[in-house]
């Protein structure tokens, strides 16, 4: 039987949708770059979101290459300055912010939290710093107007036009005018990635300020509007289980201790890069929460007519302008695959004291069993940068400080309005209590 589902699309335009169910099918899909384009999708519908003019134009002959290029400034060896700089401002967030007390419990949301401190120091480690000081004034304020703009993200993605979303256009302007290039340019620290985004633009004549100021807002989304939720998941589920906590506690302080560091909450720590790359119990449990939270879509648009090869018996013809889409939530939550899939095992993605990659379905190994991240060549450029960060925002949490969930409160549910675009948000905060350690 074909696995694969088709959705009559508007009537006039006669588009249909291909879901591809069966991931043992994902590789003949992802390999099909040529015909089955992701670009067609995004290069229409991120302009609308986030309010700047087309790139795949010829007002700006080569802007989409140079844009493609900056990507690989959140890779490779550009990621040990970007993880040294996240280490700074994360410890400088949590220094100021919160270990400036005794020994006393303190109560928070859990949420709260964890997107406070996350989003401040992503936005000082790829922004940088202000001009005079070493902290952005007003970041609370723009946090609460960032979360009022993604409120809406599904309904722009959706095309409906920002006039119908009530003051949503009038947030977006004033978070894109927080990025204008006179403000940018007093700042220092920024990272290579933004600095080389800002000096492509400035080859632009035809690309306004305020244009300038909206792409650099749309990676202010990207590096934080998947990485909060996926930064809170992580942490609520080991939080809700103690001995998961305690396993990675200790996994964290034995890498300290063989690089000769006995830690002490009286000293600020730093956790270089190749440390981070040891903590394979924190990288799976980090896994394992984005296994559980992730829902994006991965979408193709057919360039041409042709008939997809599914596998060596099957092929489905598909036309000119459809849709071919994988849905890898149906995967990360297939029994089959994911033994009791709904429970969170920290160790998921551990075996024989090395990465897990071996996971099966109908006895045939499979290419790709985790997709958080996307697929091909659309799969996110930031995604070492986002594992990294989650991993260093969780080693100073649990070397810090006691952390316990308030009793009587279940998980709390997916927030299922942003299905297909990303990491889900939690239905509710979740309480919990936290202090310093006494080590
Ligand atoms: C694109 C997920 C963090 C930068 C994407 C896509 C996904 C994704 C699913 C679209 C891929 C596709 O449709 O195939 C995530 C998740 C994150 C995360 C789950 C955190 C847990 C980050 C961070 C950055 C970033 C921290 C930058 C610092 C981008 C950019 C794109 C993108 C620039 C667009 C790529 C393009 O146009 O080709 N991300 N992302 N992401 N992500 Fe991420």
């Amino acid at each position: 039987m074909l696995e694969s589902m088709r959705v009559k699309g508007a009537q006039q335009q006669r588009k249909y949708t291909t879901f591809i169910m069966d991931p043992l099918l994902y590789p003949s899909i992802i390999k099909q770059g040529r015909q089955l384009d992701f670009h067609e999708f995004t290069s229409k519908v991120a302009p609308l979101t986030f309010g700047y003019p087309p790139v795949l134009s010829s007002t700006f002959p080569g802007l989409w290459e140079q844009i493609k290029r900056s990507f690989q400034l959140l890779q490779g060896d550009h990621l040990v300055p970007l993880t040294d700089s996240m280490m700074v401002n994360l410890m400088l967030v949590f220094r100021q912010d919160h270990l400036d007390r005794d020994g006393d419990w303190r109560r928070g949301s859990l949420y709260e939290f964890c997107s406070s401190v996350m989003f401040e120091a992503t936005f000082l480690t790829i922004y940088g710093k202000p001009a005079t000081g070493s902290r952005h004034r007003g970041m609370d304020n723009m946090r609460k107007d960032f979360n009022e703009f993604d409120n809406m993200f599904p309904f722009l993605i959706a095309q409906i036009p920002i006039w119908l979303l009530g003051g949503t256009k009038a947030i977006r302007q004033k978070l894109i005018s927080y990025f204008l290039p006179q403000q940018m340019s007093r700042w220092s620290n920024t990272s290579q990635f933004i600095q080389r985004r800002s000096e492509l633009f400035d080859q632009h004549d035809k690309l306004k300020d305020v244009d300038k100021a909206a792409h650099h807002f749309a990676i202010l989304w990207a590096s934080v509007g998947n990485t909060l939720p996926a930064t809170f998941w992580a942490t609520y589920f080991l939080v809700s289980q103690p001995e998961a906590l305690k396993m990675v506690r200790q996994e964290i302080v034995d890498v300290l201790r063989d690089s000769g560091i006995m830690f002490s909450t009286d000293k600020d720590v730093m956790l270089s890069k190749e440390q981070l790359d040891k903590l394979i119990f924190l990288e799976s449990s980090i896994n394992e929460s984005l296994r559980l939270s992730s829902a994006s879509m991965n979408i193709r648009v057919a360039q041409e007519d042709f008939s997809l090869r599914l596998d060596n018996d099957r092929s489905v013809g598909v036309r000119k302008g459809d849709i071919v889409a994988l849905y890898p939530q149906s995967l990360h939550l297939d029994p089959e695959i994911y033994e009791d899939p709904q429970t969170f095992r920290f160790d998921r993605f551990v075996q024989d004291d090395r990465e897990k990659t071996d996971f099966s379905k109908n006895g045939q190994k499979l290419r790709y069993y985790l997709m958080p991240f996307g697929s091909g060549s659309s799969m996110c450029p930031g995604r070492y940068f986002a594992i990294n960060e989650i991993k260093q925002f969780i080693c100073l949490l649990l070397l810090y400080f006691d952390l316990q969930l308030d009793d009587a409160q279940n998980r709390p549910n997916l927030d299922s309005r942003r299905a297909g675009l990303g990491i889900l948000m939690p239905s509710l905060d979740v309480r919990f209590c936290y202090r310093l350690r006494a080590v």
